[in-house]
């Protein structure tokens, strides 16, 4: 009787240092968080990802640990932003081509010769009307913790692209958004939907004939090595929102959420520093592979592409708001 009391003493009590060891280990296991994308290192949400892993570790030692997967190595479009929902990845940085589901009014972005340049879309980003679209989808646990830039986009195929009737009869990969879709429609073109992924490959096969992207995803792609011809055009912007999953960004320890935060505000200031100049070195090596020729417009002939591609505002302007639309030009005006 005492020998199974004491048997049954010296199991109780190895259950319990086996729990207190256990919770010490889950005490001090640092907060994992994934962060996703689908481009290359060295382009400018590449290098951000990585800063902000660097920073982050840096000031918060073992209390986090940030996973950053390019590539789209660990989801690709089409999946991040079910995995973001469900717990699989705590950080994304789509591009605002991307948020039609959750949010119409970020289609606001990807209407054709909105902004004049890249200073223009940040003075709209930092403005009230701006920053209020970082917090619009909450309701779907979606939260924005800042804005990236990549850049103005160019327009590529395998035959040089001056006036908008070249464009006529080809297929162009555009990403999963309706105004992209109805900007090559106004031209006479075939949009296709297509993965960031799977461009290279669509366009060797010939599923489709030529895209739109900015320099660094073009030449980190090597698409130039597939499409004869980029026109510059700058008709259009590919920007990012980094964003996170409500309930997770809400429920890390205070301390630790306030210092990431100062970590993603000092990497957007760096990432938004250095993108154009990243994206002009890629111009530059696209250039110098001499596989590709880079054609310019004459103002003109960019004024024609203007003019065909304008009409898609007025499709949108229902579903993106008219005031945003006038908030967003008057970004223009420095
Ligand atoms: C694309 O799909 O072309 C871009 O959104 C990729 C990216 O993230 O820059």
């Amino acid at each position: 009787m005492f020998k199974t009391s004491l048997k049954a003493l010296a199991c109780a009590l190895s259950l319990t240092i086996a729990g207190v060891a256990q919770a010490a280990e889950t005490a001090s296991a640092p907060i994992v968080i994934k962060f996703a994308h689908v481009v290359a290192d060295n382009t400018p949400k590449g290098q951000g990802a990585l800063l902000f892993k660097q920073l982050a570790e840096e000031r918060l030692g073992d209390r986090v640990k940030v996973e950053v997967y390019a590539n789209s190595s660990l989801f690709g479009d089409g999946k991040e932003m079910e995995a973001l929902l469900i717990g699989d990845v705590q950080l994304l940085a789509p591009s605002l081509a991307k948020f039609e589901q959750y949010d119409k009014s970020i289609q606001l972005f990807d209407l054709p010769f909105l902004f004049d340049d890249l200073a223009a879309a940040d003075r709209f980003q930092s403005s009230p009307q701006g920053k209020a679209l970082l917090t619009s989808m909450e309701d779907k646990n979606i939260t924005g913790l800042a804005y990236w830039h990549n850049g103005t986009k160019q327009m590529s195929a395998n035959k040089p692209l001056r006036e908008p009737s070249d464009a006529r009869g080809l297929k162009f990969r555009v990403q999963a958004s309706q105004v992209l879709e109805e900007q090559f429609k106004a031209v006479g073109a075939n949009p296709r939907k297509m993965s960031f992924a799977e461009v290279y490959q669509g366009l060797q096969s010939g599923v489709v004939n030529g895209t739109e992207n900015t320099w660094s995803n073009y030449e980190s792609q090597k698409v130039h090595e597939v499409q004869k011809y980029i026109t510059e055009s700058d008709h259009g912007l590919i920007d990012y929102m980094v964003i996170t999953n409500t309930k997770f960004w809400n429920g890390l320890p205070d301390d630790v959420r306030s210092e990431l935060e100062q970590v993603m505000a000092e990497v957007t200031v760096e990432v938004n520093r250095q993108a154009d100049e990243l994206n002009q070195k890629a111009k530059r090596a696209i250039a110098d592979s001499g596989k590709t020729e880079i054609i310019e417009l004459t103002p003109e002939q960019r004024g024609e592409w203007r003019e065909a591609m304008r009409p898609v505002w007025n499709k949108f302007e229902g579903e993106i708001g008219v005031d945003l639309i006038k908030a967003a030009e008057a970004a223009n005006q420095p």
